[in-house]
């Protein structure tokens, strides 16, 4: 039998908790955590991305700010903005989103932000912490995923982790997190990529997949073992006439054929995307609770 993993339900589970503690705060007249988010250029999927995040932020009663730039703005002038923000003590998040038009250096743009405010946990601070396994604020899709697996109580301790996707943003920081040698992971993480020649050798040995290629239907049923717990962060746009925006959206997995042969699978929509929000909103609160204790000393 095959287990959904309801992401939108726990996204919303996490929201809701986050909410209580910022209805605390507001009963003890403390000010709320505060999330800005920047936007450059007119990408129409991060404009949908950054909405998102800001309705969030007003459902769970936390201050938010979107900052539209236009294409044309300079990284002298990002960075100055990124500054202003990193002195702002009434914001304890800051998330750049992603990708930054081509004339950017990205790199350059992470390395603005305070690592304190690094609420999307791409900072070479944040990452070398994790990588070395110290408290620190976690990149969220891949929290996201290990959430997932922990909230549904699937083992990782010495289980083999297949990852599909060697990105900074997601294939990584979740090979990482699982590799640590702590609750909810001290897994066997082997990260397979584009220049692996049969992909399929490395994925039918998973016991747990995650998929982060970015590439429609690209596992399959062959690929998998019987019983695989199959994780999907792909969301890829693929025309559908029958749609009324004329595309529908499409895991990394090919659902139809894998979910009878998984014991836990994520659906897409509805599964690992959702999560990606609670878990910046989750940041921002633990980059709240920590500056202003250190405020407080
Ligand atoms: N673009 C796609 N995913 C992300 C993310 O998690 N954070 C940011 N900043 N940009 C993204």
């Amino acid at each position: 039998m095959t287990t959904l993993i309801d992401g939108k339900k726990t996204a919303a589970d996490i929201l809701e908790e986050l909410k209580k503690k910022c209805d605390w705060l507001k009963s003890l007249s403390l000010d709320v955590p505060g999330l800005v988010t920047i936007l450059v250029g007119s990408n129409p999927a991060s404009e949908a991305y950054v909405n998102s995040k800001a309705k969030a932020c007003n459902e769970v009663g936390m201050k938010s700010k979107t900052e539209k730039l236009p294409e044309s703005t300079t990284e002298v002038e990002l960075a100055a903005l990124i500054k202003q923000y990193n002195e702002d003590d009434s914001y304890h998040g800051i998330l750049v989103q992603l990708p930054l038009p081509k004339h950017f250096n990205e790199n350059k743009i992470i390395e603005a932000i305070d690592p304190r405010k690094d609420v999307d946990g791409f900072h070479p601070f944040s990452v070398g912490n994790l990588v070395i396994g110290k408290d620190t604020l976690l990149p969220c899709t891949p929290h996201g995923v290990v959430e997932l697996l922990k909230r549904y109580k699937i083992p990782t301790d010495g289980k083999h982790v297949v990852v599909v996707g060697r990105s900074n943003i997601v294939g990584k920081p979740v090979a990482n997190m699982l590799l640590q040698k702590k609750e909810s992971a001290n897994a066997i993480v082997t990260i397979c990529h584009s220049a692996s020649k049969d992909i399929s050798y490395f994925t039918k040995q998973a016991d747990i997949l995650i998929a982060a290629i970015g590439k429609p239907n690209f596992i399959t049923a062959e690929m998998i073992k019987e019983g695989a717990v199959v994780i999907d962060v792909g969301i890829n746009r693929v025309e559908d006439p029958n749609e009324k925006k004329g595309y529908k959206l499409v895991g990394d997995v090919d659902f139809e054929s894998t979910a009878p042969k998984a014991s836990f699978i994520t659906p897409v929509p509805g599964g690992v995307g959702p999560m990606t929000i609670a878990m910046l909103l989750q940041n921002t609160f633990l980059a709240y609770i920590k500056m202003t204790n250190q405020k407080l000393k």
